[in-house]
């Protein structure tokens, strides 16, 4: 460091990643078909998740975004700094929300990162009496250090101890698999579907750092 002007470093950062898939269309199509009779051969599509890895099957639109999926995860790699081979699974499943369905605060064990991929996103419906803070249909994600917030000032860089989407069709998050996120009740008449995905790597000495 050269004396003078003083400089930031950022540490410990919270890495999230969110891409816009291209042609997703026909895909979505094919993927909510799939989802739909998953769901009628088994009413517990979202829950028992152990059972049905969508990323497993040979069906043209899971073919599709096991491919976005590992697309996504070379790029969050290559963002991150990480130039080096690294071997994963994936293991996924279909998330169906009816009408009042929600995912309350959790983060994904045994895994190094987490992503959803929206298929379907019900239309924004038409304030009722409900609070007016409630946001259906959105994810949140938590700040990962609990009450770092407590004494922040407007602009600080820990103020805000959430972030909160509302994600369309087509899109595809990618976080590190420690993080806090709640899906927000659905309130509308249709179904917001979506699969999520655990990617679990396959274990190499080089994963290890240089001490
Ligand atoms: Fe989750």
């Amino acid at each position: 460091m050269t004396g003078g002007r003083g400089q930031i470093t950022d540490l410990w950062p919270t890495k999230f990643f969110q891409r816009a898939l291209v042609d997703f269309e026909e895909p979505n199509r094919q993927l909510l078909k799939l989802v739909r009779d998953l769901d009628k051969a088994n009413r517990n599509v979202t829950t028992d998740y152990r059972d049905n890895n969508i990323l497993n099957m040979d069906h043209p639109g899971a073919n599709w975004l096991r491919g976005e999926v590992n697309q996504s995860v070379i790029e969050y790699l290559q963002l991150i700094g990480i130039d080096y081979s690294v071997n994963w699974q994936i293991h996924a499943w279909a998330n169906i929300n009816r009408k009042g369905d929600y995912h309350d605060a959790h983060n994904h064990p045994h895994a190094y990162l987490s992503g959803t991929y929206y298929l379907k996103m019900p239309a924004p419906v038409k304030a009722g009496r409900q609070r007016s803070d409630v946001r259906p249909g959105h994810i949140t994600f938590y700040d990962p250090r609990p009450g770092i917030n407590m004494i922040s000032i407007n602009k600080d860089p820990y103020v805000d101890p959430e972030h909160t989407i509302l994600p369309k069709p087509g899109e595809l998050l990618l976080w590190p698999a420690f993080l806090n996120h709640f899906v927000h009740p659905n309130l509308s008449d249709e179904t917001r579907i979506s699969i999520s995905f655990n990617i679990i790597l396959k274990w190499s000495d080089s994963y290890l750092p240089n001490q």
